[in-house]
């Protein structure tokens, strides 16, 4: 099983970026975090980051034929302005969950709005860099239960 994990605008910042919101753990360390996970659970992984919507939309299309089996995204910012990644997501309808390190619910109110929400089995939100180790299980364990149902 492969699960592709990608973060979208800003998430190269970690550690930079607002550390009383996202903490002082770099991205490179997110990704240490997630492939240890991974490792542990007998699972391939793939990482894509992008600052760049189009570029984000055409890594979603690509995991229709590379043989990802789930997808963990946190879209950053587009979250909450892009309908091209909801349509990506149902476009290529792989299982997929939505994942942000902060608590979305309790910032400003424009947060609290997903637009990708609707394609994604899970979100994960508020539980910082284990977040996407969680959301990663939850993907394992439906992946695992659809092969089991034949
Ligand atoms: C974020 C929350 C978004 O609102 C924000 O634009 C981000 C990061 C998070 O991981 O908490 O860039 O997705």
């Amino acid at each position: 099983m492969k699960i592709l994990f990608i973060n979208g605008p800003n998430l190269n910042m970690l550690g930079i970026r607002e550390p009383g919101i996202y903490g002082n753990s770099t991205y490179e360390d997110l990704l240490g975090i997630i492939r240890g996970h991974c490792n542990n659970a007998g699972v391939e992984c793939d990482f894509y980051q992008s600052n760049h919507e189009g570029d984000l939309v055409d890594r979603i299309q690509q995991a229709y034929s590379d043989g990802t089996d789930a997808i963990v995204i946190n879209p950053g910012a587009y979250t909450h302005t892009s309908i091209a990644l909801l349509d990506a997501l149902k476009a290529v309808a792989l299982p997929a969950a939505e994942v942000h390190i902060s608590d979305v619910d309790s910032r400003e109110e424009f947060r609290k709005i997903s637009y990708i929400r609707s394609a994604c089995l899970f979100t994960v939100s508020g539980e910082g860099f284990p977040g996407y180790c969680k959301a990663a299980d939850m993907l394992i364990e439906y992946v695992k239960g659809k092969k089991n149902d034949g």
